[in-house]
């Protein structure tokens, strides 16, 4: 018999549900942006998301089970992105979530957003382990191990920033609208990586990030070359810095895949999106064709519901259960949560 999941993700600035049948397809998949109301502050203002979260659940979730044609009984259980984010917003998603899950008296799974940025994928193709993902975001960079479904090791992580907040604090000094992330892409594209800006290696073997150095050194540049009345090509100090980016993200993940010698690679979160991202993953990986390499389609790279379906639906079947008072944790540990199943 088929198992249909409803998602619900509210921990940043998307308002999603979505249904997935057997944690793999998707029926209806609904995603209520609010990057225009936060543009003008140039990044997410907490309080503005919370009260859009508010104003749009309701009909989010009905929009979600009018497309499916569908209705909250035909549901097996609820899955709602319980940490990590912004609690205000969290807190949304999963009272929503309780609300709906009480009233039909259907099963309620948190979920770490992090797995569903790697679950993302499972809606595209099966997953093949050992796998290792590497998680890129706007609040997150790690590398992450899995040996099977619902379990999650950090194998290295940002010491600072993040890939994605290095990009929008970049595009922010380039005057650049929020989020900053595709619009460098596109400059870049335009652009020659001509500015020899660092890469952060770190220790010998290690696969930590750390992008803070980066991100000060293109300022730098930027505030350099003025002082001195000139002007650096926007477009080369985008391709200059999404070129570093580029090169120390896909020189860890492959040392880390060859490292654990895994049979997937999966590239997830809203920098998954980037095409220079993309582009040379897929050449770098061309050289072990043992190696399958995976992202989502660009839609299901940001933030969306129908990837915290995906996960939920496996620790579902897993049998894991929150209950009613269940809360939301900004700070959810991704480990801790996979330690659930122990
Ligand atoms: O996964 P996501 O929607 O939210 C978080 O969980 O953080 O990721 C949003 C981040 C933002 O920092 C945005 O600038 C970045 O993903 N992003 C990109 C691209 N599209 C989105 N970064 C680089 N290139 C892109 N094409
Ligand atoms: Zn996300």
């Amino acid at each position: 018999m088929s198992e249909y999941i409803l998602g619900i993700e509210t921990s940043c600035d998307e308002t999603a549900a979505a249904i997935v049948k057997d944690g793999t397809k998707i029926i209806s998949n609904v995603v209520a942006s609010q990057i225009e109301s936060h543009r003008r502050f140039g990044g997410v203002v907490p309080e503005i998301a919370s009260r859009h979260h508010v104003e749009q659940i309701t009909m989010v979730l009905e929009e979600t089970f009018q497309k499916a044609g569908l209705t909250a009984e035909d549901i097996d259980a609820i899955a709602v992105t319980e940490g990590p984010g912004l609690v205000g917003a969290l807190l949304v998603g999963v009272n929503a979530a309780k609300g709906l899950a009480f009233a039909k008296q259907k099963p309620l799974v948190g979920v770490h957003h992090i797995a569903g940025h790697i679950y993302a994928n499972r809606l595209e193709k099966e997953f093949a382990f050992p796998l290792l993902a590497l998680v890129v975001s706007g609040g997150h960079t790690e590398l992450i191990m899995m040996k099977k479904h619902g379990d999650f090791e950090i194998v290295g992580e940002t010491r600072d920033d993040a890939a994605g907040e290095a990009y929008d604090k970049v595009a922010r000094t380039l005057q650049l609208p929020y989020p900053g992330g595709p619009q460098i892409d596109k400059l870049a594209a335009e652009g020659r990586a001509s500015i020899d800006f660092p890469r952060a290696w770190l220790e010998e073997g290690s696969l930590d990030f750390s992008f803070s150095g980066l991100k000060s050194a293109v300022i730098n540049s930027l505030h350099n070359a003025k002082q001195k009345g000139e002007t650096l090509a926007p477009e080369d100090v985008a391709a200059s810095f999404q070129a570093s980016v580029i090169d120390v993200l896909t020189a860890k993940t492959f040392q880390a895949a060859e490292k654990y010698q895994v049979k997937q690679v999966i590239v997830a979160g809203g920098v998954a999106a980037n095409k220079g991202l993309r582009q040379v993953m897929t050449e770098k990986f061309q050289q072990v064709p043992t190696i399958d390499l995976m992202s989502p389609p660009l839609s299901l790279c940001t933030d969306n519901a129908a990837m915290i379906a995906a996960a939920g639906s496996v620790a579902f079947r897993q049998g894991h259960r929150a209950d009613l008072d269940l809360n939301a944790n900004p700070s959810l540990s991704l480990e801790r949560y996979a330690g659930r199943s122990e």
